[in-house]
């Protein structure tokens, strides 16, 4: 059974203090959460998966329900879809629910947690799955959606992005908590799948993104508009995202963050979007010449094992399958059907897993920042402090509070005299602070009135140095008989 008592604590297996942060005060109302949480869910830990109407979703959320360890709850767009799929699939009614959740739209995204709140009733989200995508290889000129961004750019990473930002601070309160990102070898530029095929992902310098990405800006690099690169964009946004999560937030809230290659699942109704030769062939062609391939289902067990599997626990890692070079090609892979070891090739079981090399561009960590910085601008996605957990001590936490107070009082004073720096850097980029602000402007002096308060301290310095000097020390004597310098 979950904690329920006095204090409700996680169990150790949490690093550094990150203990502290999953202390609970207990209230008349979070017990009764909890309660009713627990009559509600069990055991069971929440997994929230997005896209389960389809593909690689769907076999994660059947994966997961088929052990009885987890409630799913599927984020999807499309309800009457959703209860069509999940009929079909025979998920189990008690342990499944269906939450609407567009992310072509932010709006739904806020709403789909707030639902989400309610429904969960405290208790906190133990695993994310951000797996929805679409995939618009075809198109001539972008789509947009309701918020003014070409669909690929928000629906893939923006509205993750935001939905991460909403649930994390409850997440850092569950215990083992694991956000996944479904990343693509086609956003990991080292590959052949990444690197080989033209368009290859590229951020550039953000400039799309810089500028608000929203129509008639259809990329994020602000150049014109390729389907097939702002897919591939959007999947590297994701895996610079997991590795910065797992730097920024990682030690401090106990949260793993991870990427994944799941295969190339050829059959999955992502390619409805290509000409029907393609989606034809594709799947053969991946099969018995690249290796590359993978079924639904078995891409559904690689992403659940993410979920649940204990070695990934480890946060930072972009997680794929089948290492080693490609083997079995030809004759061996009509024997086998097609089953080609080599990264992202089908069959190797769990145990194949392993933790990916990640290309230059996925690991470029300034870069990493400013996209961080202008998604959060973008999606008004609010972070939590990267900050340790702060004991929930009544006693510390009302010293800590009245200290604070008072430390920020005089840092306001300490920061006053620094706020002539400017509002432009050395390389003549405007500053922007960590609170969206910007410096106030150099300040234009009147070098007379800055000149008589130099003179005038000079004079008040030299005038005290010179009366210690000419004077010396008082006497004791005079000290003693004094009655103002004895007081
Ligand atoms: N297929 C591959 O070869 C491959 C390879 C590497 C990585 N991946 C990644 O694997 C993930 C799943 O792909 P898949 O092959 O399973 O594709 P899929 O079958 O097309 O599934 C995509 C899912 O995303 C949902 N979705 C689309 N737009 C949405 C929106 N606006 N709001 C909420 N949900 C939305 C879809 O909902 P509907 O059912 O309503 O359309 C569907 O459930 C994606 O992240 C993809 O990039 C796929």
């Amino acid at each position: 059974m979950r904690v329920v008592g006095v204090l409700c604590l996680a169990s150790a297996s949490v690093s550094g203090f990150d203990w502290m942060g999953k202390i609970k005060m207990p209230t008349v109302k979070n017990l009764g959460q909890m309660m009713g949480a627990q009559a509600k869910f069990g055991d069971k830990k929440l997994l929230v998966v997005t896209g389960t109407s389809s593909g690689l979703g769907k076999m994660t959320a059947r994966a997961a329900l088929r052990t009885g360890d987890y409630h799913v709850i599927g984020a999807v767009r499309d309800l009457d879809k959703m209860e069509i799929v999940a009929e079909m699939e025979e998920f189990d009614k008690d342990s499944f629910t269906a939450m609407e959740c567009d992310l072509a739209s932010y709006a739904s995204v806020d709403r789909f947690c707030a639902e989400l709140e309610k429904f969960t009733m405290g208790r906190p989200i133990d695993r994310l799955a951000c797996n929805a995508a679409v995939y618009q290889p075809s198109l001539d000129h972008a789509k947009w959606t309701e918020d003014g961004h070409e669909q690929q750019m928000q629906i893939n990473f923006l509205s993750h992005f935001k939905l991460i930002s909403n649930l994390l601070p409850g997440m850092a309160e569950a215990d083992d908590a694991r956000v996944v990102l479904v990343g693509s070898v086609t956003g990991n530029d080292n590959t052949v799948g990444g690197g080989g095929v033209y368009p290859v992902a590229d951020l550039k310098d953000l400039e799309g993104l810089a500028h608000g990405a929203k129509s008639p800006i259809s990329m994020i690099d602000g150049y014109s508009f390729n389907g097939a690169k702002a897919y591939k964009d959007s999947k590297l946004c994701l895996m610079m995202l997991s590795n910065l999560l797992h730097d920024k937030y990682h030690r401090s809230t106990g949260v793993a963050f991870a990427s994944i290659y799941p295969g190339c699942i050829a059959e999955s109704p992502l390619f409805r979007e290509k000409r029907p030769w393609f989606r034809k062939y594709f799947p053969v062609f991946m099969k018995y010449v690249t290796g590359g391939f993978v079924g639904e289902e078995e891409a559904g067990q690689r992403l659940f094992q993410v979920v649940h599997d204990p070695r990934c626990t480890k946060s930072g890692v972009y997680w794929s399958w089948n290492g080693g070079p490609r083997e079995g090609r030809g004759a061996e892979a009509l024997e086998k059907g097609g089953q080609i070891m080599g990264a992202g090739g089908a069959g190797g079981g769990w145990d194949s897993i392993f933790e990916n090399d990640q290309s230059n561009k996925v690991v470029d960590t300034e870069k990493a920042q400013r996209l961080f910085r202008y998604a959060t601008a973008i999606t008004g996605a609010e972070w939590p402090a990267a900050n340790q957990p702060i004991s929930p001590c009544p006693t510390l936490t009302v010293i800590g509070a009245v200290t604070n107070m008072l430390n920020a009082k005089e840092e306001m004073a300490r920061m006053k005299a620094s706020e002539r720096l400017g509002d432009v850097d050395i390389l003549g980029q405007p500053i922007i602070r960590s609170d969206g602000s910007q410096p106030p402007a150099v300040e234009v002096l009147n070098p007379l009135a800055e000149g008589a308060f130099v003179a005038a301290k000079f004079f008040e310095e030299t005038a005290k140095r010179q009366a210690g000097g000419l004077l010396g020390e008082l006497p004791d004597e005079a000290v003693a008989e004094d009655p103002a310098a004895r007081t």
